[in-house]
C-alpha cells in the first residue's frame, strides 16, 4: 500500500484538461478517476487532504472535496472519517460514502429528485452539537420552568434579527412565535382565522398539498388559484378571508412572484382585510435570479411570514416560526400550540448567533448551485443531440496506454474533427517533454500529424487507436 502524503500534482501527474472543458470540480474528478483506472494511483493508496491539495491546484477546498465526493459516489474511493480518502480496493464492499444516507433512506431511482428534503448527508452535526453544548451550558434556572408558549425570548430576538437582516422583514420579537414548522404554523393560523369566522383560503394551484389538507382540517374552504408566469394570480375569490403563497420560490413551479402581483395582493389584502400567509419556502435559495425579499417586509400588518430549518438543516429538528400582524399574534399561541423544547430553541439561538446557520446556507447554496448547473448541462446536452446524430460509442472517447508511454485521446469525436478548431488535450509529445502527460490545444491537421503514429483513422468512425496499445473509454 502507498500513501501519498505528499503534493499529488507533483508526485501523480494530473491532467486536469483545458480550462474550458467544464467545472473545475468535474476536471478534477475525471483526471483522479483516470489515474485510478490508469494504477498511477494504485488501490489503497491515500489522497492528499483536500486543503492540501486545493493549495496545490489554486483553488478553494470546495472544489477538491465535491471531486473527491464525486469519486466516493462512484466507489472509486471511500472516505473514512479520522483516516482520510483512498482508492477503494477492488473486491471489497465500499464503504457507505459519508455522505450518503442509508439504503432504507434512499429513493430506489438512481438519482432522488423527490423534492422536499435538503441534503440531509451535510447536516452540520459538530456545529449543531457545539450548539446544543453551549445551550446546555448557558441554560438558566428560568430556563427549566414551563416553556414560554410564543418561544424563548432569546430565539426571538435572534430570529428576528436574521429575518430582519436577510429576509427583508420587519420583524418583531414580540410577534415573533417560535413553532415546530411551517406547517404547524400553517396550522395555527387557519384554526385561528375559523375561529375569528373566516370561512375559506385561497391557495396555489398547482401548489403544496400540506397546507389545504392542514387548512381543510382547520375547517376552511379551499379555493384554488391558477399559478402562471408570474406567480399566483392576484384576483382572488371574493370570499376567502386569507391567501397562503410562497412568493419566493412557488412550489412546484419555482416562480418568483412578480412585482405587480405582489402589490396586487398587499392592496387586496389592505382593502378587503383580508391575510395574506406568505410561506417563506426555500426562500434563501436562489439560482437564476436575485433571491427577493419577503412580502411582509411591505405589509407587516397584513401579512403572516412563515419559515422553519426544514430546508435548510433538517425537518427532524422541528423548528420553525411565525411573524404575525400584531392583531394575530396571541390567537397563535392558544392552547394546545406548544413551542418546541427549550434547548433545542436555545441551541438554534446559539447556532444562528454563532454564524454556523449562514455559513451552513453559504456551502449549500454553492452545493446546490453545482448539482442544478449539473442536471441543466446534461438535460440541455440530452434534449439537444438527437440519437441519430450521437457518436458511435467507440468513437466518443478514447484513452489507450503503452507500457513506457501514455497516450491519450481525449472527448475526440467525429463531430470535433468535422469543425476542425476544437479544443483536444493529448499525450502523444509527452515524452519530447519529459513528461507522461501533455496537454495542448490544437486544431484538426495538428490532430492527424499527431496522432498518427499510435492510431489509424477509420472511415466511419473517426480515430480508432492502433492495435499494441492497450484501449478504454475515457
Ligand atoms: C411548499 C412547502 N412549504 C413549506 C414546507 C414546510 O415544511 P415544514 O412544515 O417542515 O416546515 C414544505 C415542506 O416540504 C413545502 O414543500
Amino acid at each position: 500500500m502507498h500513501d501519498y502524503q505528499s503534493n499529488l500534482d507533483s508526485s501523480v501527474p494530473l491532467d486536469l484538461g483545458p480550462d474550458g472543458s467544464g467545472p473545475l470540480y468535474e476536471r478534477l474528478a475525471r483526471a483522479l478517476r483516470e489515474a485510478i483506472r490508469c494504477s498511477r494511483l494504485p488501490a489503497g493508496s491515500l489522497l492528499p487532504p483536500s486543503r492540501i491539495l486545493a493549495a496545490d491546484l489554486g483553488c478553494s477546498r470546495w472544489v477538491v472535496t465535491e471531486a473527491y465526493a464525486q469519486l466516493a459516489t462512484a466507489g472509486y474511493v471511500e472516505a473514512r472519517t479520522g483516516s482520510g480518502t483512498r482508492v477503494r480496493v477492488p473486491g471489497t464492499t465500499p464503504a457507505r460514502p459519508r455522505d450518503q444516507p442509508p439504503a432504507s433512506a434512499r429513493a430506489t431511482g438512481r438519482i432522488d429528485m423527490a423534492p422536499g428534503l435538503p441534503d440531509l448527508r451535510a447536516f452540520p452535526a459538530a456545529r449543531w452539537a457545539a450548539a446544543v453544548r453551549s445551550a446546555a451550558a448557558t441554560l438558566s434556572i428560568a430556563d427549566l420552568g414551563y416553556p414560554d408558549p410564543a418561544g424563548h425570548q432569546a430565539l426571538r430576538e435572534v430570529l428576528a434579527e436574521y429575518l430582519t437582516r436577510a429576509r427583508g422583514a420587519q420583524a418583531d420579537p414580540g410577534h415573533l412565535t417560535i413553532c415546530a414548522s411551517a406547517t404547524d404554523g400553517i396550522g395555527r393560523i387557519c384554526r385561528a382565522l375559523r375561529r375569528a369566522g373566516c370561512r375559506a383560503v385561497a391557495v396555489e394551484d398547482p401548489g403544496w398539498h400540506r397546507a389545504r389538507e392542514v387548512a381543510g382540517a382547520a375547517g376552511l374552504a379551499i379555493r384554488p388559484v391558477p399559478v402562471d408566469d408570474h406567480g399566483m394570480r392576484a384576483d382572488l375569490p371574493s370570499d376567502v378571508g386569507a391567501v397562503i403563497v410562497r412568493p419566493a420560490h412557488q412550489f412546484p413551479a419555482g416562480v418568483v412572484l412578480s412585482a405587480p402581483r405582489r402589490a396586487a395582493l398587499l392592496d387586496w389584502a389592505r382593502r378587503t382585510g383580508g391575510l395574506i400567509i406568505e410561506d417563506d419556502y426555500d426562500a434563501e435559495y436562489r439560482y437564476d435570479r436575485r433571491p427577493v425579499t419577503a412580502v411582509q417586509g411591505a405589509g407587516p400588518s397584513h401579512v403572516a411570514l412563515l419559515g422553519s430549518v426544514s430546508k435548510i438543516l433538517s425537518p427532524a429538528l422541528r423548528i420553525g416560526w411565525v411573524v404575525s400582524p400584531p392583531a394575530w399574534t396571541s390567537a397563535l399561541r392558544e392552547p394546545p400550540a406548544a413551542a418546541p423544547p427549550v434547548l433545542d430553541q436555545l441551541a438554534f439561538a446559539a447556532f444562528l448567533r454563532s454564524g454556523s446557520y449562514d455559513r451552513h446556507l453559504r456551502a449549500g447554496r454553492k452545493r446546490y448551485r453545482a448539482r442544478r448547473d449539473n442536471l441543466v448541462a446534461a438535460l440541455t446536452a440530452s434534449i439537444r443531440r438527437p440519437p441519430s446524430q450521437a457518436p458511435p460509442p467507440d468513437c466518443t472517447c478514447y484513452s489507450a496506454q503503452a507500457p513506457k508511454r501514455t497516450a491519450r485521446l481525449s472527448a475526440v469525436t467525429r463531430s470535433s474533427w468535422a469543425s476542425g478548431s476544437r479544443t483536444w488535450t493529448d499525450t502523444a509529445a509527452a515524452s519530447s517533454h519529459g513528461k507522461d502527460w501533455y496537454s495542448a490545444t490544437g486544431t484538426w491537421p495538428t490532430i492527424r500529424s499527431m496522432k498518427a503514429s499510435h492510431c489509424s483513422r477509420q472511415p466511419s468512425t473517426g480515430y480508432r487507436v492502433r492495435a499494441g496499445y492497450r484501449c478504454a473509454p475515457a
